[in-house]
């Protein structure tokens, strides 16, 4: 893309949205992508689309690995123009086990849009999502999908919300029946009745302004729904919050829209008001302070990377996010953890699912940079300030295997396939006191597929994992002498992590319970960063 260079860099910042749309599987997150997309212009969504159903038909747990992965490469980053706004949408894999590469991934972005089945409510993955955007903040639009279908009351699921996901509502718009007699919804503060045709185009024909809704406009469009719509909206506006823009931005409420992702209805309504308030990129925490985007001097972190999606030219692209400045192709960029200087001949910017190569990117943009093996999740890298982004944690995980090595004559390998696999943030490794075992930690048992299947296939090892009765790693933070101490009675459960930090293996949530209890002088951290004492 030719970025147009009379542009200042505050137009850069104004121009840009980046947000990630977070849901728990099958409530119609991909549906909703393709639907922006396509308001964009943005082409191949189709191709996209056709793949993920393919993958989820798929009996083969290989099968699924190998798709998944190509499928969160091919759409993991999405840009599109609207409005003559730069939005970039990243996606997220949706399977649980995955759950990790969906928290780093939305530290990446300064908003979300949350996309709820109304038949089914908040689920699962929905509220393990929200915790994870509470703990930045990030702002949210929340999308009720497939209001063609039968599904629950709207005062149900607004009540299901502020419950479970503990935030207030301000509905935005308001559904006419549902499933069957699913007329439309009634934009709340534009004052229109937006008409639902099934698969048909939304146009103006649709849409009819109704400043009073004791018109008899109403009646005649509505029939004998147009009193309920009366009284509902008659409750709406007198139980919940007015919306408000900077509410919204603080993360202290979240606008709600009605609508079918799969029949385009409600989406664009959605999207322009998302234009209208969600947050141009923000500033970031870094270990010296903030830095805000309009800061001249180009800075950013790695959130993912990807590597051998072509395992014939052992290729490896790592994903930044640009804070603050211009990032400059061939320009020496200093890699703070290092020191080494760095520089990119060849930076691609993800449009839909085109990559093409950029001069420049401005914050907020996310580009692709091939690497050899000097980035990692994680790292800065700026044009010389000697500060690191924070907030790119890694998590306790839950499930721990040694790994076996089935031919010895491979060991190089194996050892290599580790490293590599733990760098893109498939799994963690772990040492032991007195052990030279590597620990593999996980959230979810699909990993441990992932990275058996990879390591054969990428790295040409063969490994068999033995299971571990650890359930939880917890990072701990404590004077030297206190941990030695701790230490000292507790040699089968200590050890350290990849950066020398020192960890805490437990084998029961009982037992961890007891020791956090009986060590207060102990604080004992849940992910590597986010300093969360449970
Ligand atoms: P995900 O990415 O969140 O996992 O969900 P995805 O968009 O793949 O949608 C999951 C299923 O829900 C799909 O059906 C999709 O067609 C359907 N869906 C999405 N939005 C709506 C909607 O507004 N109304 C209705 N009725 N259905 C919707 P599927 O059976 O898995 O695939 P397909 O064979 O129907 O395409």
């Amino acid at each position: 893309m030719v970025y147009c260079s009379t542009m200042s860099l505050e137009q850069e910042i104004n121009k840009r949205r980046t947000f990630g749309i977070i849901s728990h599987p099958d409530a119609g997150k991909t549906t909703l992508t393709e639907k922006l997309l396509l308001f964009g212009g943005a082409i191949h969504v189709a191709g996209a689309i056709k793949a993920k159903k393919a993958a989820k038909h798929t009996t083969s747990d290989f099968m699924e690995i190998e798709k998944q992965r190509g499928i969160s490469v091919a759409t993991s980053v999405m840009g599109f123009e609207y409005r003559d706004k730069k939005i970039s949408i990243l996606d997220t894999p949706g399977h649980k086990d995955f759950s990790e590469d969906t928290y780093r991934t939305l530290t990446a972005v300064d908003s979300a849009i949350m996309v709820i089945d109304s038949v089914k409510g908040v689920e699962a993955q929905t509220h393990k999502l929200m915790e994870v955007c509470r703990m930045r903040n990030t702002p949210i639009m929340t999308f009720m999908n497939k209001l063609d279908r039968e599904g629950q009351d709207p005062f149900d699921l607004i009540d299901e919300i502020e419950q479970k996901l503990q935030i207030l509502v301000c509905p935005m718009s308001w559904p006419i029946g549902m499933g069957k007699r699913f007329k439309g919804v009634y934009s709340i503060y534009d004052k229109k009745l937006v008409l639902f045709k099934a698969h048909g185009k939304q146009d103006q024909a649709n849409i009819v302004e109704i400043t009073d809704l004791n018109d008899a406009k109403c009646d005649e469009l509505l029939g004998d729904q147009a009193d309920q719509l009366r009284e509902d909206i008659a409750m709406v506006t007198g139980i919940y919050p007015k919306f408000n823009s900077e509410d919204y931005r603080s993360g202290l409420t979240t606008p709600l829209f009605f609508g079918s992702g799969l029949n385009n209805f409600g989406v664009k309504e959605l999207l322009n008001c998302f234009l209208d308030n969600a947050p141009t990129p923000v500033a970031r925490d870094t270990s010296k302070g903030i830095v805000e985007p309009n800061t001249p001097n180009f800075s950013g972190f790695i959130f993912k990377i990807h590597a051998n999606m072509d395992p014939k030219h052992r290729d490896r692209i790592a994903f930044l996010r640009v804070c603050s400045g211009t990032f400059e192709r061939n320009k020496k960029y200093i890699h703070v953890k290092t020191g080494k200087t760095l520089k990119f001949s060849s930076p691609t910017a993800f449009m839909a699912q085109d990559k093409e190569i950029i001069d420049k990117a401005y914050p907020g943009d996310i580009i692709g940079l091939h690497d050899t093996g000097n980035l990692k999740i994680g790292d800065t890298l700026t044009d010389g300030g000697k500060f690191q982004y924070k907030g790119i944690p890694s998590f306790s995980p839950e499930i721990f295997k040694t790994c076996v090595n089935l031919d010895p004559l491979k060991t190089k390998q194996l050892n290599k396939g580790l490293q590599q696999l733990c760098e893109e943030g498939v799994a963690q490794l772990f040492n032991r006191i007195n052990d030279t075992q590597k620990i593999i930690g996980v959230v979810g048992q699909l990993q441990f597929e992932v990275i058996q299947y990879r390591l054969e296939f990428e790295y040409g090892a063969k490994c068999r994992f033995d299971t571990l009765n650890y359930s939880k790693a917890c990072w701990l933070e404590a004077d030297e002498i206190v941990i030695k101490e701790f230490a000292r009675t507790r040699q089968n459960q200590m050890g350290s992590d990849t950066h020398g930090n020192t960890i805490f293996l437990s084998e029961t949530q009982w037992g961890l319970d007891r020791e956090i209890k009986e060590n207060p002088d102990i604080l004992f951290h849940f992910s590597s960063e986010l300093q969360t004492t449970k």
